[in-house]
């Protein structure tokens, strides 16, 4: 997934047939350093043979936080009579002395006769790294997201913790769960944090934004919606069963919206509901968070910024950042948080719990909820007997 480009500082990642601005059918994103940015050209492998090469337009994004290397897309057209396959950059504006370039395949390409049903929402989980093992909380994020009618989960992974390795391999073979391997250690020195100046490094928070744009044009042509948020967090809706109605009913409200944003609630796993309802026995070998011992939620300080996580159709943003979009077509709406809000499972617990919210939200799913991780606990070997 990261192809660093012969004879230039920069990476390629993926490359899509994008033809909605004027004069572009194609659109490689990469990471590019940007005190590096040179003239490049595409060369196209089209059935078999060697395009001319042709110009292309670089735009670097604009939330690179200070670090030497930013996500960037290139743009360029398909010459004429070519149905390429795969594309590589030059540096040079012809293939002439060129070997062995660094060819990679465009997808999105339309398939003439191939009518596949959409799905409705794909999630796009950009970070898992270190050594990472929350086990009970991914399987009871993931089943929720199942229930409330999410089709698939892109799971960026660098590096997981052993349990949790264990568990994604077998969501990845069930087909919910889609693993990019994103072995960015190898190439840079990502960065743990947001910020160049505080945190250092090359790249944002493992190059998050990279990810969060391939996943939107990995799902452009075979999902309705595309929600954009961490594993830790949960899109609720508080008025509608699940995620199908709940867009349906903003959707039509508001015809011209391609980007939905929801505020997002911390409740911390700090603070445990008292009678324990469900601290269950069967759960207590398996590393991570019981996301339903937690049910104290923090109004958020709106005097501060706050972060809004996002759902949005993939073929109305062009540009992504992690927090709101940097390019679209359409219009934006925020979502009041008493329709819909994210449910942020997450370190804290410093406020005082007169100040805190009872939100048992998650409680009304549990007679599904319950048996569908303890079914995927079990395959894995998890379950502890209930007695
Ligand atoms: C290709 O190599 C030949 C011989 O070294 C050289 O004369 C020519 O300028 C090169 N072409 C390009 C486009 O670099
Ligand atoms: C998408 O949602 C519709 C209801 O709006 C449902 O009929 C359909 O089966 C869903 N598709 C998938 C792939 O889940
Ligand atoms: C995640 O990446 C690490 C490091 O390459 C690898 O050991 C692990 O098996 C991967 N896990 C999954 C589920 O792909």
């Amino acid at each position: 997934s990261i192809t660093p480009l012969k004879n230039t500082k920069h990476f390629l990642v993926s490359a899509f047939m994008d033809q909605r601005l004027n004069g572009f059918d194609i659109r490689i994103i990469g990471m590019f350093r940007r005190d590096s940015i040179q003239p490049l050209h595409c060369l196209f492998c089209c059935a078999g043979r060697l395009s001319e090469a042709t110009p292309t337009t670089v735009f670097v994004h604009s939330d690179h936080f200070g670090f030497p290397i930013a996500t960037t897309d290139i743009m360029c057209r398909i010459p004429e009579n070519c149905d390429p396959t795969h594309v590589t950059l030059l540096t040079q504006p012809s293939a002439e002395n060129v070997t062995n370039p660094t060819w990679i395949p465009i997808k999105n390409k339309k398939t003439v006769g191939k009518d596949e049903e959409k799905m409705n929402f794909t999630v796009c989980i950009s970070s898992l790294f270190g050594d990472y093992n929350n086990v009970l909380q991914f399987a009871q994020t993931l089943e929720m997201y199942r229930l409330l009618g999410v089709n698939r989960v892109v799971v960026y992974n660098t590096s997981c913790g052993p349990e949790l390795d264990h568990l994604l391999q077998d969501y990845a073979q069930e087909g919910f769960v889609e693993i990019i391997s994103w072995p960015i250690e190898k190439y840079m020195n990502p960065s743990h944090g947001w910020l160049f100046s505080r945190h250092g490094g090359d790249i944002n928070y493992y190059a998050q934004t990279t990810k969060l744009n391939e996943c939107i044009y990995r799902a452009m042509e075979n999902s309705r919606y595309v929600l954009l948020h961490d594993i830790d967090q949960i899109i609720m809706p508080y008025q509608h069963s699940n995620l199908v109605s709940l867009m349906d009913t903003l959707q039509q409200q508001h015809p011209n919206v391609g980007v939905f944003r929801f505020e997002s609630h911390s409740f911390s796993n700090m603070r445990f509901d008292p009678y324990g309802k469900f601290h269950l026995p069967q759960w207590r070998r398996v590393p991570g968070v019981n996301i339903l011992e937690h049910i104290y939620r923090e109004e958020p300080n709106r005097k501060e910024y706050h972060p809004y996580k996002m759902i949005i159709q993939p073929r109305m943003v062009e540009q992504t950042s992690v927090h709101e979009v940097i390019k679209n077509f359409g219009e934006q709406y925020i979502v009041p948080p008493e329709v819909s809000r994210i449910i942020h499972i997450c370190s804290g617990g410093t406020i005082p719990l007169e100040l805190l919210h009872e939100d048992k939200r998650l409680w009304d799913f549990h007679e599904k909820l319950i048996p569908n991780v303890d079914k995927v606990l079990k395959r894995v070997g998890m379950m502890m007997s209930k007695n």
